[in-house]
């Protein structure tokens, strides 16, 4: 059975502008609405899978989205580094969390920003694939293959709305996968289609800004934010069924149901 980590969204709130989802919505954040949703987020998560919880801190909002706080692998688990001052706090929390729970903490170069596994995803093949050029550094791959052993590859994210990989690239079971090719430079969308061929679904842009590739994958489900009848249809072809959890609060700070978990 799957295990995941998710953080109450005691002090979620949108205060600062570190992405462009958040610009325009600092204190527009409805707080009543947004425990409901992570509430459903988690109880829909809690039925298909195991769900630990760490505790959220006061003065650091984005501590809900548990996908940055670092990669787990095994009994390794390498801490996030943030490029931006408002969530490095966050770090020390979640390895003293990861710490406590007996996982060996591991640390990149302190220059090298990674923000977790919002950057680091792992395909059913066990392929690590590591987003960068917006948030985390293009350095921190061979960093990782370092640390962990494991077969790693690059995608580049160049536009500011994708800032993370899981905004934009969902690994999928069977193979699998879905994708915003806009998200990623040339480069990068071939390398996807070299690696994943037919099994790749390229989704359109309404499901993009719906945030569909920021969906948690567990066996035949699929827990996304939205997603149009024709995403769903084509995932239906392959076996695997969408579960819509509406999270539009914190789509106002950039973040949906992926990055409200971390697999662990
Ligand atoms: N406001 C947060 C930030 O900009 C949202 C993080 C979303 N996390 C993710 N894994 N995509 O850092």
């Amino acid at each position: 059975m799957k295990r995941f980590l998710m953080c109450e969204p005691k002090f979620f709130e949108v205060c600062y502008v570190i992405n462009p989802w958040m610009e325009g919505n600092m204190g527009k954040v409805n707080k009543a609405l947004a425990d409901k949703q992570w509430q459903h987020l988690h109880d829909t998560v809690a039925g298909l899978a195991s769900v630990s919880l760490t505790e959220p801190a006061a003065g650091l909002p984005d501590m809900v989205f548990t996908a940055n706080a670092g990669l787990v692998h095994k009994n390794d688990f390498i801490v996030a580094s943030f490029l931006h001052a408002e969530r490095q706090p966050e770090a020390k929390l979640f390895g003293q969390f990861f710490a406590a729970q007996g996982y060996r903490v591991q640390h990149l170069r302190e220059e090298t920003i990674f923000e977790g596994a919002g950057d680091a995803l792992f395909d059913a093949q066990e392929r690590l694939w590591v987003g960068s050029g917006i948030r985390s550094d293009s350095q921190a791959l061979d960093e990782i293959i370092a640390v962990l052993d494991v077969e790693a590859h690059a995608l580049e994210l160049v536009d500011p709305r994708w800032y993370h990989l899981d905004t934009a690239f969902c690994p999928l079971p069977q193979g699998r996968a879905i994708a915003y090719a806009k998200a990623f430079s040339a480069k990068s969308v071939d390398a996807l289609d070299h690696a994943f061929g037919e099994n790749i679904i390229w989704v359109s842009e309404p499901d993009a800004k719906n945030f569909a590739c920021n969906a948690i994958s567990i066996d035949r489900h699929i827990i996304m934010h939205k997603a149009s009848a024709e995403l769903k249809s084509a995932l239906k072809q392959r076996g695997l069924e969408v579960i819509e959890a509406d999270v539009s609060e914190f789509l106002k700070s950039g973040g949906a149901c992926k990055c409200l978990t971390l697999e662990i």
